[in-house]
């Protein structure tokens, strides 16, 4: 499940893992995690060498429950510290260094590899799982996409959620290391107008065609 920030690809992911009884990853969650790792260790964020130095370090420990996905760095449950603005703010730098992605999706492929899952993120059908048995590409207008995160995030307005996303959405989809792409064989879903539980209903029906 790959798509921009606020399309629904957690929400979703997590849906539609529990109902089929699968694993769920979130590789967004990883890429937050070396970015808190980072801030904590006061690495330069603007020097891509600095962070490809440091970035075999951290001991990166993802969950896979769909019910409670817990991630810790170095022993320490990140789970919170990884959505405050700090981070979220950094993150696309970070993920944008090839020597990250590449220790990332390392990971990732040695947990994909153990079993059934569902994951989302950003090149999972492009690059980390080419084979996937079903790709979807989720996507949302712009303004939904704002208006769904600015929901969940106290104190923050439609417009200011719509300009951070856009430069995230700009930073992720411009790098060069696996931008943000719909990947081949992928099938796009738009949610703007669809409840969560149409979506989750969709991806269901996708998978079991
Ligand atoms: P992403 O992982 O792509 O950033 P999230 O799943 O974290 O997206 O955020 C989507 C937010 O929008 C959640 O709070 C979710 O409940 C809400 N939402 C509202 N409508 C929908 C929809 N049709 N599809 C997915 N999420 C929706
Ligand atoms: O929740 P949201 O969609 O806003 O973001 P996320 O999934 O937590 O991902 C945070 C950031 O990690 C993205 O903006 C990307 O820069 C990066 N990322 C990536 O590069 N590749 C992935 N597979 C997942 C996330």
């Amino acid at each position: 499940m790959d798509g921009p920030s606020g399309s629904g690809k957690s929400s979703v992911s997590r849906g539609a893992a529990r109902a089929l009884g699968l694993r769920y990853l979130d590789t967004g969650a990883m890429y937050r995690a070396m970015t808190w790792w980072m801030l904590q260790q006061g690495v330069d964020l603007t020097d891509p060498a600095a962070v490809a130095a440091r970035c075999g370090e951290p001991a990166i420990v993802s969950g896979t429950d769909p019910d409670g996905p817990a991630i810790h760095v170095d022993g320490v449950d990140v789970a919170g510290p990884i959505r405050e603005s700090d981070v979220t703010g950094a993150v696309s730098a970070v993920a944008a260094v090839p020597e990250v992605r590449a220790r990332l999706v390392a990971l990732q492929r040695e947990i994909i590899g153990a079993g059934d899952i569902v994951v989302e993120g950003r090149d999972i059908g492009s690059v980390v799982w080419p084979d996937a048995a079903v790709k979807i590409y989720l996507t949302a207008s712009p303004e939904a996409r704002a208006r769904r995160r600015s929901a969940e995030v106290a104190g923050s307005t439609v417009e200011a959620q719509q300009e951070a996303m856009a430069r995230r959405d700009t930073l992720d989809s411009t790098r060069k290391t696996d931008p943000l792409s719909m990947a081949a064989g992928a099938i796009e879903l738009d949610t703007t107008a669809l409840t969560l539980d149409e979506v989750i209903a969709e991806v269901l029906r996708l998978v079991k065609e």
